[in-house]
């Protein structure tokens, strides 16, 4: 059985709306268009399965997988691709999906290394954000939820890799 942290930041109810208000406004903004959602692996893949049933347009997804914290807690500011895109995203549409956004080094650093390929447009979709340790300016176009400085896991967002798979977004006591 998995030991599960007992304090409940963000219900699976109120995910579940957020990501239908979200799926919707990335509708609009999007009509007649058709996006490609980059998935950074591996913490966003639950949310991006979800949004990705909220968006109501020819979507295509692709992932990229970046570490920045080894299996600490804390950021070491070096981000690294493990997986690059399969395909390229020049003249797209490209809407990044981050699971949270905590320093905002590895955002900053997703920006930098999509613009260079050369997309129609880039914005970033971020499920949650951290303000107090944010750390670097930056610009998230859809954002879920702003929540203090704890760490969070659950709903794809880990622990040295253990959480994933909790339905609702946990406080890990430290
Ligand atoms: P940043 O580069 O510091 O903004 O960190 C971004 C990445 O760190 C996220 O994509 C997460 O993988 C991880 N991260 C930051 N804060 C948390 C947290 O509270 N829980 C789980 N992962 C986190």
């Amino acid at each position: 059985m998995l030991e599960v942290p007992e304090k409940v930041l963000v219900t699976e109810a109120a995910i579940a709306e957020k990501v239908r208000e979200l799926g919707a406004r990335i509708t609009r903004d999007y009509a007649g268009r058709s996006p490609v959602l980059i998935g950074v692996l591996k913490g966003s893949f639950v949310f991006l399965a979800d949004l990705v049933r909220a968006i109501d347009l020819p979507v295509t997804v692709e992932f990229l997988g970046v570490q920045s914290y080894g299996d600490a807690t804390e950021s070491s500011g070096v981000v690294r691709i493990t997986l690059d895109l399969a395909r390229p995203v020049a003249g797209r549409d490209v809407l990044i999906v981050e699971d949270i956004i905590d320093t905002g080094l590895t955002c900053r650093y997703l920006f930098e290394q999509i613009e260079a390929r050369g997309p129609s447009s880039l914005k970033m979709c971020a499920l949650l954000h951290k303000p107090a340790r944010t750390r670097v300016p930056v610009q998230i176009d859809y954002l879920g939820f702003t929540i203090p400085d704890e760490f969070v896991v659950g709903y794809g967002l880990d622990a040295a890799q253990k959480y994933r798979n909790l339905k609702d977004l946990r406080v890990l006591e430290s």
